[in-house]
């Protein structure tokens, strides 16, 4: 692709409980999305992720449609269920077998693997004694990491600790639209922080263990580029600053400056919400930032002042003239070089890998047997070259990984949207390669 380096990783993305399915084969335990997607009303239809896309059993298939269509580098995720069962304790040598092949199969593809640690699927028996906000909570990530990067260390090429803290926290714990479903705002806010110091004992660890990997570690944010709904309002420019310490600045500061914004920290507190953050707990963070940043771009928010909204004050908003994927996300593709060129400013240049970006699309029209996603052609291209200007004016971005590699299962959304370059057809498991996929090879290629 013209407009990126050499060596530019050109990847797809998927997440353990989004596409293995066998839930219950080879000693998994389960994690809070089990119970979760069995409550009713939680996930669209009452659909989970037991079967998924079976890529537990046929991963050998996936990895050879990956070569198929040439690509780089694959990230994934590695389910902590899988490995630890109860979480803690005993390693399931079955688990830790599937990583091996999967990793093997990679890399005699010439993949590049990167491996996720966490994309919300917390062992079950860790919830049972308080989950994210347990006191323990982050020594306990650390550990499962440490064993991961002494198993798969010689064969990943990056590492991935967290995926979307902010959703873990809030989507779980306050909005209750993920697993584990709790409501509460002050509990959520703590999960955050936990969050965020899992993670930097994760890198402790990790440079204890010689830094296993040659692209070393960081986490992939979900961030947005927040506009104020009416530019020249005091009021909304104001409600987009606090939405972006919200959603961006609580995690990309202590991940990448080591310290917390101190105007969240005031915010949490007046609203009786500000956990107790120990000194040590700041030592921790401050010590361990990340190798590199990665990124998961959707969409922007753009932010309307609204006092009658309950703690954060603001509504969003969905500006009528642009246009919108299945999800009902906004196509905002200039939102991708702004967030890339903002990284570089605010947080010292670091290492950028696109961890994330894709669109759900309907995937109903056909030009003879071929699903004819151009929707999600156009969407990619028009993100890629934004990630190419971003390039072209400094920022050291380093990779792109599509959303996603097959039509998976989209947590409380079911299995009805659809992210894949690669379709599925959940009834018989067949894959086939979208025009989506066909482009984006021609394209590595070039
Ligand atoms: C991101 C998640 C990923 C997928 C996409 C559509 O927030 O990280 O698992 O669901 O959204």
């Amino acid at each position: 692709m013209k407009g990126f380096p050499k060596g530019f990783a050109w990847g797809a993305a998927t997440a353990a409980y989004q596409v293995e399915g066998a839930v219950a084969d080879g000693g998994r335990g389960p994690s809070i999305w089990d119970p979760f997607c069995r409550i009713p009303g939680k996930t669209a239809n009452g659909e989970s992720g037991d079967v998924a896309c079976d890529h537990y059993h046929r991963f050998r298939e996936d990895v050879g449609l990956m070569r198929e269509m040439g690509l780089g580098a694959y990230r994934f995720s590695i389910a902590w269920p899988r490995v630890f069962p109860e979480g803690k304790g005993r390693a399931n040598e079955e688990g830790v077998a599937f990583y091996d092949a999967l990793l093997d199969e990679l890399t005699a593809a010439g993949i590049k693997p990167m491996a996720t640690l966490y994309h919300w699927d917390l062992p079950s028996a860790l919830q049972d004694e308080g989950g994210w906000a347990r006191p323990d909570i982050a020594d306990l990530f650390a550990d499962y990491a440490e064993f991961a990067y002494r198993a798969f260390g010689d064969r990943v090429y990056s590492w991935i600790t967290l995926n979307e803290p902010w959703v873990s926290a809030y989507a779980g714990h306050y909005a209750g639209r993920h697993a584990p479903g709790k409501a509460d705002f002050a509990l959520a806010v703590k999960v955050a922080h936990n969050l965020n110091l899992a993670h930097a004992k994760a890198i402790e660890r990790y440079r204890a263990a010689g830094s296993p990997g040659a692209g070393g570690i960081g986490a992939a944010l979900n961030l947005y580029p927040m506009h104020p709904a009416v530019p020249g309002s005091k009021a909304d420019v104001e409600a987009a600053a606090l939405a972006d310490g919200y959603h961006n600045r609580w995690f990309l500061d202590p991940m990448l400056k080591g310290n917390y914004p101190q105007d969240m920290i005031a915010f949490f507190r007046e609203r009786g919400a500000c956990p107790t953050i120990s000194s040590a707990d700041m030592d921790a963070i401050g010590a361990n930032r990340c190798d590199f940043l990665g990124i998961n771009y959707y969409f922007r928010k753009v932010i309307r002042a609204d006092a009658s909204a309950p703690i954060i004050g603001y509504t969003e908003v969905k500006p009528k003239s642009s246009a919108y994927t299945d999800m009902g996300w906004e196509i905002y593709p200039k939102g991708l070089y702004e967030l890339l060129m903002r990284v570089k400013g605010d947080y010292g240049d670091p290492r950028m890998v696109v961890t994330e970006n894709g669109a759900a699309f309907a995937d109903d029209r056909r030009e003879g047997e071929l699903i004819a996603d151009d929707d999600r052609i156009d969407f990619m291209r028009s993100h890629i070259a934004e990630a190419s200007r971003a390039i072209a004016d400094g920022a050291r971005l380093e990779g792109y990984y599509a959303w996603s590699l097959l039509d998976n299962f989209e947590w409380a959304f079911g299995y009805g949207k659809r992210f894949g370059l690669i379709g599925v057809d959940y009834a018989t498991q067949a894959r086939v390669l979208k025009k989506s996929a066909l482009w984006y090879r021609d394209a590595i290629a070039e």
